[in-house]
């Protein structure tokens, strides 16, 4: 069959899809900066600088049954879990990065034609009262992303407890809880439309592991298992899972470096007159530049080796998002940023 063919056999509300836009890879701005992939600084998906515990490492080289399927009941996973997090076992599903678990929250309560509220990414204090004027017959689940991205902006507890009481399943995604330790996790006990979601991406540095998992009601989780497709999470990310919590002291050490680092970041941002960074509670600063263009800063960045985040929202034009790295990492940008300042003057 020609390509033609079969493309016309996708579904039509399908065809016409725009994927989510990833960052430009390593390799490819490597090669466009002439630079060696080492020298390569990846400021742009908050990412952990420092890897994942050594303990992972260790256990993985170690483990001898990888030809064996995971547990597709995640006991083990879901005890460790629920463990960290101080729940109960029955009220945690793991996902495939925290992505996956979006995914099958909006299959679970969202069909088509129904609507989803995504607060909007701005600093606005008047979004809650747009997000809840924006609730409708066809409302089905809200999201709330704290603290947010790309601003790093904190939401308080009691804006999450109004939309708590609209009733709607609200998910509050606590990617970042690591880095501000403020989460609406005890609550659910309380509201069963609460659902927190986690990630082990940004504080554990296990993003390509992908490992996610969501804190619900024990009926919520219990649909969420039967949902979710056999094996989602290998042996391989439980085992990373695992030793990253026997070594919560030593990689919280580095939760604390990024931290400080990230304060560091937006106090050199805010010697550069022409930006204007904002204070954040997660591993990145969000910055609108005020002269000139961010694209601009980008692709300067770019040509020199360093990727950061360019913002397009019609809500946040000519933004910025830059992650947290090492120490050397805030020199290298700051010297950067200045260069292409010289260069454009
Ligand atoms: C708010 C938020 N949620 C979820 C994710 C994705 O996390 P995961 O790697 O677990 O899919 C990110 C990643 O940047 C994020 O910023």
């Amino acid at each position: 069959m020609s390509k033609e063919g079969i493309v016309k056999l996708v579904r039509p509300d399908l065809v016409n899809i725009n994927g989510y836009v990833a960052t430009r890879s390593p390799e490819d701005v490597a090669a466009a900066a002439n630079l060696p992939l080492s020298e390569v600084i990846k400021l742009d998906a908050n990412e952990n600088p420092y890897g994942c515990s050594p303990k992972v490492l260790e256990a993985l080289s170690k483990y001898d049954s990888f030809s064996i399927y995971p547990d597709t009941g995640q006991v083990e996973l879901r005890k460790l879990l629920a463990g960290y997090v101080g729940v109960g076992f029955e009220r945690i599903v793991a996902a495939g990065g925290s992505d996956q678990m979006i995914g099958l929250i909006t299959q679970l309560f969202v069909s088509p034609g129904d609507e989803v509220i995504n607060c909007p990414p701005t600093f606005d204090i008047f979004r809650f009262a747009v997000v809840k004027k924006a609730i409708t017959k066809k409302t089905k689940l809200i999201v709330l992303v704290n603290p947010n991205n790309p601003t790093g902006t904190p939401t308080p507890q009691k804006d999450i407890l109004e939309l708590l009481d609209t009733g709607l399943p609200l998910l509050a995604d606590e990617a970042y809880v690591e880095f501000c330790g403020e989460t609406v996790t005890p609550l659910v006990k309380e509201y069963n439309n609460l659902m927190v979601l986690r990630t082990f991406s940004k504080w554990a540095g296990l993003a390509s592991f992908r490992i996610g998992y969501g804190i619900f009601n024990p009926d919520i989780a219990n649909y969420m298992l039967n949902i979710k497709m056999p094996y989602s999470v290998s042996t391989a990310s439980t085992i990373a899972v695992r030793e990253s919590l026997n070594d919560t002291d030593f990689l919280m050490e580095r939760v604390k470096a990024i931290i400080a680092e990230k304060n560091r970041l937006y106090e050199e941002l805010k010697k550069i007159e022409w930006l204007k960074p904002f204070s954040s509670n997660a591993n990145f600063i969000f910055c609108h530049v005020l002269n000139g263009t961010a694209e601009q800063i980008y692709e300067g960045l770019l040509d020199r080796g360093i990727l950061i985040r360019y913002v397009s929202h019609p809500l946040l034009k000519d933004s910025f998002r830059i992650s947290a790295g090492k120490p050397e990492h805030t020199d290298t940008l700051v010297k950067a940023i200045r260069e292409i300042e010289a260069e454009r003057a």
